[in-house]
């Protein structure tokens, strides 16, 4: 066991040398900011003002030459191998979100369009789950290892909890789910999980950048804006190759009913009857709004799209710490997968 000590919070716990940091902080209770826990998004990077850390696997793909120069290491891969004295930022609002394993039962597979399915699964008895809007869940079955899915609807004392599942080519899980999963199938969760939601703390105007099924998560936290009355001035902007790829009507209602909320559809592939926005989502997004100095940004979706919108949103005078994003990395996939 080695201590671990964070200088900003001036709070220390234990951890395992046989797991991440950030398991270790987790599990102690410690609010630290994480994204897809497979080394590839980054956003659980933190600076190791001192002591030595170690990779299982060599260096992880989110973490740089310069990252590793300027003593960043990666909590969700690196393990301590000395005591640790580290800086992290711990997010506030997770304070009483806590991350529970429960059994719930699938309730509707909804095909919604040629790719996509809304899976609807409902936590038994009087459970429910507590949530932020934007938050993953891991979903568990016998013969997967855990894959993980946002939350698509908010948080509203209901034991329902709505999912967008994208069907992946060779994908084992999503096959599985577009192929034999039936209704009343008895699944596990563990969740919620992430740093993705609303800082409601902000009144500032908000660009949410969706790409595919990143509209999941965003969905969820546009629900809630209306739900809370909010009168923050919304920009969605949610990208797909081609029009039958736009699986839900939501965001037109929205923005009809809203004035407050307006929805861009973009194609990145249209045919010729497309009369909207063409290209790729974020570069829309840069077009209309050179200067981001006054946004904040919520970017979901392919982790290509997510680089990419980070890199331009900075580019474009967005501050960094107003960037929101989760990136829909795979699982790393283990053995257990048949
Ligand atoms: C935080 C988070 C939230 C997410 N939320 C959503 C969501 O709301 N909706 C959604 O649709 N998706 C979401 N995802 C993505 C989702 O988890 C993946 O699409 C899902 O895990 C794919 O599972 P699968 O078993 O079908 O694919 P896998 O079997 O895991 O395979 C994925 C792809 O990788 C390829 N592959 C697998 N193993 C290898 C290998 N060894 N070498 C090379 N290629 C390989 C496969 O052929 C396939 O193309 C999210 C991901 C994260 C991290
Ligand atoms: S790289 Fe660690 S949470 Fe994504």
């Amino acid at each position: 066991m080695y201590t671990v000590l964070n200088q900003v919070s001036g709070k220390s716990f234990q951890c395992g040398s046989d797991q991440t940091v950030l398991d270790g902080a987790l599990s102690n209770g410690f609010n630290f900011p994480y994204g897809c826990q497979n080394g590839f998004c980054g956003q659980c990077k933190a600076v190791i003002l001192n002591g030595e850390i170690d990779y299982d696997e060599g260096n992880p793909e989110a973490i740089s030459d310069d990252d590793i120069e300027a003593n960043m290491a990666l909590l969700c891969q690196c393990k301590a191998k000395s005591d640790l004295y580290i800086a992290v930022d711990e997010i506030d609002s997770l304070a009483n979100i806590q991350i529970r394993s429960m059994p719930c039962r699938v309730e509707e597979v909804n095909h919604l369009n040629h790719d996509v399915v809304q899976l609807i699964l409902k936590i038994p008895g009087s459970q429910s789950l507590q949530y932020l809007a934007g938050q993953y869940l891991d979903i568990e079955h016998p013969e997967f290892e855990p894959r993980a899915f946002s939350i698509a609807n908010a948080p509203v004392n209901s034991n329902l909890l709505e999912l967008h599942i994208r069907l992946v080519e060779g994908g084992q899980f999503t096959n599985f789910v577009f192929n034999a999963l039936t209704e009343k199938t008895i699944l596990r969760i563990e969740g919620p999980k992430g740093s993705f939601f609303l800082r409601e703390e902000s009144d500032c105007p908000i660009i949410f950048i969706a790409g595919g099924t990143g509209f999941g998560p965003i969905k969820a936290i546009i629900e809630n804006l209306i739900l809370m009355n909010s009168s923050r001035t919304v920009y969605l902007y949610w990208g797909v190759r081609t029009e039958q790829d736009f699986y839900l009507n939501l965001p037109s209602e929205w923005s009809e009913k809203h004035s407050n909320i307006s929805f861009i559809p973009v194609l990145s592939e249209p045919d010729s009857s497309w009369s909207g926005m063409s290209g790729y989502v974020h570069e829309v997004v840069m077009k209309d709004f050179e200067n981001l100095i006054d946004f904040e940004v919520y970017a979901c979706g392919p982790p290509v799209m997510v680089k990419a919108a980070a890199k331009s949103c900075i580019e474009n005078n967005l501050k960094k710490e107003n960037f929101f994003s989760d990136s829909f990395e795979y699982a790393n996939v283990g053995s257990t997968d048949e």
